[in-house]
């Protein structure tokens, strides 16, 4: 399908397989033209010619170690630089299966900069540029971990649960600038994600695994409904708003100039 609609360009990291892939080409459909942004050339090379074939759509492929400090630098110069971009996708992330008594650390720590370091930098390249152009969209993608880090490695649920705070700050700070943002906490979702992470997909129970398709058309779905937190999975978003209001209930307690009776800290 090709279509003549131009919504500006997206910048979509991770984009040589999986989730990132499926990104591509939905928002090649939506009318935008594309910046493929992972390691991968060869694949980057194919996805971009299929793409820019179904659907007219003009595909650039930028390799780039977004683990490695340069290489992320040249991406943020991109976001800054490029004033057709209007959608940034903080997709590319690795997980881990192990617990912290079998895992290394620096492995660790690598995750950290790519799910962490790397999605906070390239954020504050285009959060300004999107403010000053008064429109834009932040997609980042986060995981169910983040409000379940016992079931994954902690360090990847920790950085999932950053991702999700990080998109809330955003919402709050840049929800009155004009740019929309998303947190998309995906399910187990079958992609090459759990052979990197130690787990083969094919191991878990097939009923709470989704394909990409549906998960990235579940998200963006959610991103047109307006939603800020997208869980695909989740059937009653009802549940979701009962976790935000817990949060906001806890808030009038959460600093006071005393500490609870229950410590004992009489004064
Ligand atoms: N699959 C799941 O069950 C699941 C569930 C929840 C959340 N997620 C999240 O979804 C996102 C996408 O994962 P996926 O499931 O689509 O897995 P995937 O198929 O393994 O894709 C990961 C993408 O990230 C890229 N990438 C990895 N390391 C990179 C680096 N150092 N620099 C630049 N790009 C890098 C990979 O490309 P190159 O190798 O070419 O660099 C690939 O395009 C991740 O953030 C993941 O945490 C996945």
């Amino acid at each position: 399908m090709t279509t003549h609609i131009h919504a500006g360009t997206a910048l979509i990291t991770g984009a040589s397989s999986g989730i990132g892939a499926i990104y591509a080409d939905r928002l090649a459909r939506r009318g935008h033209d594309l910046i493929l942004v992972a390691r991968n050339r060869s694949r980057l090379e194919a996805l971009a010619r299929r793409i820019s074939d179904d659907t007219g759509r003009s595909v650039e492929i930028v390799t780039a170690d977004l683990g490695q400090a340069a290489d992320v630098r040249r991406i943020e110069a991109l976001l800054r630089s490029d004033a057709s971009i209007t959608t940034l996708v903080n997709n590319a992330g690795i997980g881990a299966a192990a617990p912290l008594l079998v895992s290394d650390v620096d492995k660790m720590q690598a995750m950290i900069e790519l799910n962490v370091t790397a999605l906070t930098r390239l954020t504050y390249a285009a959060a300004p540029a999107f403010v000053a152009r008064g429109e834009g969209t932040i997609i980042n993608i986060a995981s169910i971990v983040a409000v379940a880090p016992e079931i994954l490695n902690g360090v990847y649920g920790g950085s999932k649960a950053f991702v999700l705070a990080f998109t809330q700050s955003l919402q709050h700070e840049l929800a009155g600038k004009g740019v929309r943002v998303q947190a998309v906490l995906p399910g187990a979702t079958r992609t090459e994600f759990w052979d990197i992470a130690g787990q083969p997909v094919e191991n878990l129970p097939q009923a709470i695994v989704m394909s990409g398709d549906d998960l990235v058309d579940a998200a963006l779905a959610g991103l047109d409904l307006g939603e800020v937190i997208t869980v695909p999975s989740l059937p009653d978003d009802a549940d979701w708003k009962a976790l935000e209001a817990a949060r906001a209930a806890l808030g009038p307690n959460l600093s006071r100039d005393q500490p609870a009776a229950r410590y004992g800290v009489a004064r």
